[in-house]
């Protein structure tokens, strides 16, 4: 496994690859990699020649600065798993390698970007698209994987390879989660022993609201998962909106066509996590 640390080192490595016409598989990370990482590493590595992992912890998406001060940072580690996985080549650059200069494009992400992170997190998927769309252009990648733990991520990243025009397959991968139903994220380190013991009950809670939503209202369940999780001590919901899986757009009924997934932000003490669930089609 090569470790480049340069863009133009990191052009000229996947520029050979790409003349050689093979595909290239892109997998943008922020390091901290856990099993949900290697999924995703073990899917590009499946259906590409070539698989390039970023591991790059990028300011511009962060609105909390204490956020990105306490965001994990194991790049050691990280290296060592990707090796194993059969990565080719991992990029881990300095912040100043990919902004020599502030980054000042603003994108018009649109609806899917207002709700929801967007809403919560002014500037968070602007800067999320600042640094996907650097790596589309340095890697020219032929696909680029993403998990749909972050589910409204994936969606304002299809608008913005709409916007520029990037020609990249998005390829979304299922959650992973722990063997109680935690999702895995990246922050999950960051919870005390008792927070990971309730953690669980973010997941159990949103079963639940799939269970139910064959017979209740989209405010029913909504008021449910909720109630629910904020009556677990130490928790509180930031969000949980059932909204269209194409538009993000929050729904009122369950819908005819097209499909519901409910989409959820819980602190647990100031550890903030998310999670979501698809609803089945009515
Ligand atoms: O999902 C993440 O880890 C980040 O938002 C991403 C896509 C690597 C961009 O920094």
């Amino acid at each position: 496994m090569k470790v480049i640390r340069t863009v133009e080192g990191l052009k000229t490595e996947v520029g050979k690859a790409r003349e050689a016409g093979l595909s290239v598989g892109l997998v943008p990370t922020m390091g901290a990699l856990h099993a949900g990482h290697l999924s995703l590493v073990e899917r590009a590595r499946a259906e590409n020649d070539v698989v390039v992992v970023s591991v790059f912890v990028n300011p511009t998406q962060f609105n909390n600065p204490a956020d990105l001060a306490t965001y994990p940072r194991t790049e050691e580690a990280d290296s060592r798993l990707l090796d194993a996985a059969g990565v080719d080549i991992v990029f881990m650059p300095t912040v100043e390698e990919v902004y020599p200069e502030p980054d000042t494009r603003v994108f018009n992400l649109g609806p899917v970007a207002e709700v929801m992170e967007g809403k919560m997190r002014p500037g968070h998927f602007n800067g999320v698209a600042q640094i996907v769309s650097k790596l589309f252009y340095m890697v020219e990648p032929t696909r680029a994987y993403f998990g749909e733990k972050d589910f409204q991520q994936i969606a304002v990243i299809k608008r913005m390879v709409e916007l520029e025009g990037i020609d990249v397959e998005i390829v979304e991968c299922p959650i992973c989660r722990a063997d109680d139903g935690l999702a895995l994220s990246s922050r999950n380190v960051r919870l005390s022993a008792e927070q990971r013991a309730r953690a669980p009950r973010i997941y159990k809670t949103l079963c639940r609201a799939a269970e139910m939503s064959g017979n209740a209202s989209i405010a029913e369940v909504e008021k449910m998962v909720t109630d629910t999780l904020n009556a677990e001590e130490g928790m509180e919901v930031e969000y949980f909106t059932i909204v269209d899986t194409k538009t993000m757009q929050p729904l009122a009924e369950w819908p005819e066509k097209g499909e519901a997934v409910g989409c959820i932000t819980v602190y647990c003490g100031d550890v903030r996590l998310i999670d979501n669930i698809r609803f089945p089609k009515k």
